[in-house]
């Protein structure tokens, strides 16, 4: 497997990822709701994490199965999930399983990291079953959250500060045109949302740190990232309680039954 930016650090990660606000478990309930598998669906996690969906497919009674390709993720989630029927390590892009054995595979905010999403897509259609479906998670817009601006407005200001080929991990993603190139059909997608109490600003700054925007941040100049954390103190200050507003877009397609 080669390692790219976005596995090196969520690897580094791993610790504290999902952990300093429940954030992408959050989004995996909503986008389990969304799926509504039943009990003993057939499920498998791609890029898992520290199990946000797996959990959340567990919640709904499926025999789930997780892959990511770090191990200090796989490890914290086969911890916490005990009733996981397998977590293992592996690359998306080659799944080490037979074709045919999934009812679902869903994937939480991994799809926009991938070297090569499309054939991503094309072995998870191998392993899906007559039927099965195919469903991802990415970021997305969150609506009437005008005290939240700011938060996106920081990353577009300082963006020009950060060097070419570092900052931010996502990729731009076409998800429809991705799900009908490989095949699926019945193709969907709606918008979700959030808004996660957070309990002080040191506990936000550390979040913003605990995930893939790290890579954002470890790209500014020092100097630059003092003072985009100083502006976002400044503005969560006016806030009394903080509530973080954020937004999300579920994916969907089906293999030909
Ligand atoms: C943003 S995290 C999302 C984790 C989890 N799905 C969630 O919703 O919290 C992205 C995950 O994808 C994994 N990942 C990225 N590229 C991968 C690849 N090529 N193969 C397997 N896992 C990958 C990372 O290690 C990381 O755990």
């Amino acid at each position: 497997m080669t390692a790219t930016r976005a596995t090196i650090l969520l690897d580094q990660l791993a610790s504290v990822y999902d952990e300093v606000l429940p954030f992408f478990a959050g989004f995996a309930r909503q986008h389990m709701a969304w799926v509504a598998p039943g009990p003993g669906t057939r499920v498998l996690d791609l890029g898992a994490g520290r199990g946000a969906l797996t959990g959340a497919a567990l919640a709904h009674g499926c025999r789930v199965t997780a892959v990511d390709c770090a191990a200090g993720m796989v490890e914290r989630l086969a911890d916490r999930y005990p009733r996981v029927h397998e977590a293992r390590v592996m690359d998306v892009h080659q799944l080490d399983f037979p074709d045919g054995c999934f009812d679902l595979v869903c994937a939480g905010f991994v799809v926009h990291l991938l070297d090569d999403p499309a054939a991503a897509a094309r072995e998870v259609r191998r392993v899906l079953a007559p039927g099965g479906v195919f469903s991802f998670s990415v970021p997305g817009d969150v609506e009437d959250a005008p005290e939240w601006e700011f938060y996106g407005a920081l990353f577009r200001e300082f963006q020009p500060l950060i060097p070419e080929g570092q900052g931010r991990l996502s990729r731009p993603l076409d998800a429809e045109r991705l799900l009908s190139a490989a095949g699926f059909t019945g193709i969907g997608g709606t918008a979700i949302e959030q808004r996660l109490p957070v309990p002080d600003a040191d506990t936000f700054w550390d979040w913003g740190l605990s995930h893939g925007s790290r890579a954002y941040f470890d790209a500014l100049p020092a100097d630059a990232r003092t003072e985009f954390e100083a502006r976002v103190r400044a503005e969560l200050s006016a806030m009394d309680p903080i509530v973080f507003a954020a937004g999300a877009r579920l994916w969907r397609g089906a293999s030909a039954a």
